[in-house]
């Protein structure tokens, strides 16, 4: 069983018994908007994350995930959504960049 809460969207909570699925599946089957623009193929950085607590239950970086941190487009404590396998609890952010429109954001 894992866990996410997303601090900033009213500490929202997700819970999925899915243990072969990325984050952004795990929201997407959770009914959670999460910016994905090329389509959680890793080749853009919308789906970033801002990993508060839990990065031990995550996945390696992924090589997309690597190749963005070398030109300095992941910075250390973010992660891509859709790159990221997790097997236990965690706590993310959405960076204010992006953010969704159409969503209320809390602090
Ligand atoms: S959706 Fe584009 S890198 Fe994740």
């Amino acid at each position: 069983m894992v866990k996410i809460v997303i601090e900033n969207l009213a500490q929202k909570e997700v819970c999925s018994k899915e243990d072969r699925a990325s984050v952004l599946k795990i929201f997407q089957s959770n009914y959670i908007d999460w910016m994905h623009a090329c389509g959680g193929k890793g080749r853009c950085t919308t789906c970033k994350m801002i990993v508060l607590e839990g990065a031990d239950h995550l996945s390696a970086l992924s090589q997309a995930e690597e190749s963005y941190r070398k030109k300095g487009e992941l910075s250390y404590g973010e992660r891509l959504a859709c790159q990221t396998f997790i097997t236990g609890a965690c706590v993310v952010r959405v960076p204010d960049e992006n953010k969704l429109p159409h969503l209320t954001y809390t602090s």
